[in-house]
């Protein structure tokens, strides 16, 4: 198979944003089929969904950890006997309903590359060093205002195997967990005025310009603590599925 370029990839997402437009109003999630990132079109749901029972599932269903959170685990930097390499950096912000509700009490999971861009796991293996004070993986609870905070390091972006050249913008990926499995939702935060965001096509799979700006932190200097730490705003809002988080199911614990 010919590896393709990416000015070819930049074409198709010009080209699939045009039909996405053409279709009608633009969604705000990402585009399940979407050519340009060449692995959704095998991964994308082709049958109609199956009902689950979210209390079977979750008994074979993964987690992170087998314990409750600690507050320790929303600080990345302090999992190994020293301190990470690369730019210290405070991410935080609320997770609200789509009514502007803080979502209390909700699970949060992140995960992400080093500084250098590179994971710790079998499956990346490009050339970038591994940290041995980095892992890249912690969880936080949301407080009653539906807060929550990470400190972490700002990961690098990294190459993937889309195309020819192909990378990553920085990004952290974040997984919250609703009250039942079955509501996972899992996203990707990026920074600001990233080079690589018109080039990506996983950030580009979302064809609503303004939902992919929502994906993106915003630098707050408030945040950022003196001598120590940038800091990034993050809020998460749960649109359109108020009900889905919020209330339960018809017939469910009459
Ligand atoms: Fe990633």
């Amino acid at each position: 198979m010919t590896e393709l370029s990416q000015e070819q990839i930049s074409a198709e997402i010009v080209e699939a944003h045009a039909a996405a437009a053409a279709a009608g109003p633009l969604p705000i999630h990402p585009l399940r089929d979407f050519a340009p990132y060449r692995s959704s079109t095998l991964r994308h749901p082709t049958h109609a969904l199956v009902r689950a029972d979210p209390e079977e599932i979750e008994l074979v269903s993964p987690a992170f950890g087998h314990s409750d959170v600690a507050p320790e685990e929303s600080d990345l930097t302090i999992q190994h006997s020293g301190e990470p390499l690369g730019e210290r950096i405070i991410v935080t912000g609320r997770v609200l309903d789509g009514e502007g509700r803080p979502v209390r009490g909700q699970l949060i999971e992140v995960w992400q590359a080093n500084s250098s861009g590179r994971y710790v796991h079998k499956r990346d293996q490009h050339p970038a060093p591994l940290d041995p004070n980095f892992t890249g993986v912690g969880r936080a609870i949301t407080g009653d205002d539906g807060s929550y905070r990470f400190v972490t390091i700002k990961p690098g972006p990294y190459p993937w195997k889309n195309h020819r050249n192909a990378w990553r913008p920085a990004h952290i990926h974040f997984s919250l967990f609703g009250s039942e499995f079955t509501q996972r939702l899992i996203t990707q935060m990026y920074f600001p005025s990233d080079p690589l965001f018109a080039l990506d096509p996983i950030y580009q799979s979302i064809a609503d310009p303004a939902a992919r700006q929502r994906l993106i932190a915003a630098y707050d200097h408030d945040i950022s603590v003196p001598e120590w730490a940038m800091g990034y705003r993050w809020d998460i809002v749960l649109t359109g599925g108020t009900a889905t988080w919020m209330e339960p199911e018809e017939g469910e614990h009459a």
